[in-house]
């Protein structure tokens, strides 16, 4: 048997947590059960998120071989140095009171949960539906629960919220502004693209500064100033757009998706001198990997409700247990205003249909398997982008899993493709800036109130940058003492 514990800085302090008693019964329940001890992982976290996917104990199965051959004859499959069978995960911030029991019946198991879907990857799960829906609806649900959206974020707040933060930007861009000015080489329009615009605080931040600074600064940068907002919801684009009502001539409002930017503004490759994003990347959607005992495997996961409150939940709208994920699907597709409107009787009003929307979140685990690569090859990091790039990081020591964020690594090569030669991105997000950390510490998925959060893979999107002809630099937060949020910026190398 293979235990990896990854926390092992729970393990000493003041306060450090009893290995015993929290595997204890997980490894008394696997002598009972009729398991080959020989193929077994068990593989402990600590999983920081209160609202998270996971149960306390989950069993994973790892496959032999992928379920679908990718092209003519059997698929092949690497061999690996181990072959488990399974791997049981606990979450060690929660394990203390597990039963042997409790461990035996997860073990058991077998089906009977209440499936939102099928296998697939992380990706393309349900969950970024729910995800998308919270920000499409997000008055609804703020409303339901009485707190704002920036509540959830590391620290309370977006950084990107931050006065001297923004002016920092801002005077960088001055600076290159003024060179190229000098120089006869500033175009005359100014552009500045930001991606996911929340309720448009962070616009507002940078907007006012601007102009501050221009003003003191005397050479009228903010009269060529074309700040884009842009986001999936166009609720939040309304939201965003009212937060910066004194700066509308400076303004535009794109509905696109983040992770296709140039979709939409593809008339402004090599022009934006900025792309400006805040909490967006750990947002998008993921697939996980993992190089478990010489192999590659894709992380798969389905949706389900949890056993615990599903009876209840159904009992309430007098629906089955089994009517409950067409019921999930349509709230999904129409939102909870309309489902209120297109079923009266199990919803009485709007509010009824948001209390359903929060209490299946709420239910929402993710059950994971894990399937092999045939190849990295044929693995698709993102358009155009094989899965060979995630080569050095898996094979980069011991056992790995980590997260590829497909959506992210998306967004930024589409990103780069935009900046002007003397542009940058700059990105204020949860990155994972060496890979080692993915072998210690959990890093998503987690809940955010009715969203997901997974950090995002910064070797991965350095390795991208570079092989784009970025420079990717990863610093700490410059303004907030001991955050967890990591400025990236990228420019073209020098
Ligand atoms: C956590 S908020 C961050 C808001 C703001 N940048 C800040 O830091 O305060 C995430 C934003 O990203 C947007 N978003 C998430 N996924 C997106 C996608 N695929 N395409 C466009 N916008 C997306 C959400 O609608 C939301 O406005």
């Amino acid at each position: 048997m293979l235990v990896d514990f990854r926390p092992h800085s729970k393990l000493s302090g003041t306060s450090p947590l009893d290995l015993m008693t929290s595997l204890a019964p997980v490894v008394e329940a696997l002598r009972g059960a009729a398991t080959d001890l020989g193929k077994v992982r068990l593989v402990c976290d600590w999983v920081q998120y209160k609202s998270n996917f996971r149960e306390v104990v989950d069993v994973r199965p790892i496959l032999l071989c992928p379920e679908l051959s990718t092209g003519p004859g059997p698929a092949i499959v690497p061999l690996g140095v181990r072959d488990d069978d399974i791997e049981i995960a606990v979450d060690v911030r929660r394990s203390a009171g597990v039963s042997v029991e409790e461990v035996a019946a997860a073990l058991r198991r077998d089906g009977g949960r209440v499936l939102l879907e099928d296998w697939g990857p992380g990706s393309r799960s349900c969950v970024w539906e729910f995800n998308a829906r919270y920000w499409k609806d997000l008055d609804l649900w703020e409303k339901s629960t009485g707190r704002g959206y920036e509540q959830a974020l590391p620290g309370g707040d977006s950084d990107a919220h931050n006065h001297d933060a923004a002016r920092d930007v801002i005077r960088d861009l001055f600076e290159v502004w003024d060179a190229l000015a000098d120089g006869d080489a500033l175009p005359e329009e100014l552009y500045v693209v930001e991606l996911g615009v929340g309720n448009g605080t962070q616009a507002k931040v940078f907007l006012d500064e601007f102009r501050a600074l221009d003003a003191a600064h005397g050479r009228d940068y903010y009269r060529r100033l074309h700040y884009m907002m842009c986001d999936y919801s166009q609720h939040v684009l309304d939201l965003a757009r009212e937060a910066v009502s004194e700066h509308l001539a400076r303004i535009s409002t794109f509905a696109l998706d983040a992770t296709t930017p140039g979709t939409s503004l593809g008339f402004l490759k090599y022009k934006v001198f900025l792309v400006y994003i805040s909490n967006v990347y750990d947002n998008l959607p993921t697939d996980e990997v993992a190089q478990l005992g010489g192999r590659t495997y894709c992380v798969q996961v389905r949706a389900y409700l949890d056993d615990a409150g599903v009876a209840g939940l159904a009992e309430s709208l007098g629906v089955t247990v089994g009517e409950l994920p067409a019921l999930v699907h349509k709230l999904l597709r129409l939102g909870p205003g309309l489902l209120a409107e297109a079923d009266p009787v199990r919803f009485a009003d709007v509010d009824a249909a948001v209390a359903f929307w929060r209490a299946v979140w709420d239910l929402v685990r993710l059950e994971e398997r894990y399937v092999p690569l045939a190849g990295l090859d044929l693995y698709s990091l993102a358009p155009g982008m094989s899965g060979e790039l995630l080569r050095p990081l898996l094979e980069s020591g011991a056992d790995i899993r980590m997260h590829v964020n497909n959506g992210a690594v998306a967004s930024f090569a589409d990103s780069l493709k935009l900046l002007h030669p003397f542009g940058r991105l700059v990105c204020h997000d949860l990155f994972v800036t060496d890979v080692q950390a993915y072998r210690t510490n959990f890093r998503g998925p987690g809940k955010y109130e009715g969203s997901v959060v997974n950090w995002v893979n910064g070797p991965l999107l350095a390795h991208v940058g570079r092989r784009n002809g970025f420079d990717v630099h990863y610093a700490p937060f410059a303004h907030r003492v001991g955050g967890n949020i990591i400025t990236m910026t990228a420019q073209v190398r020098d």
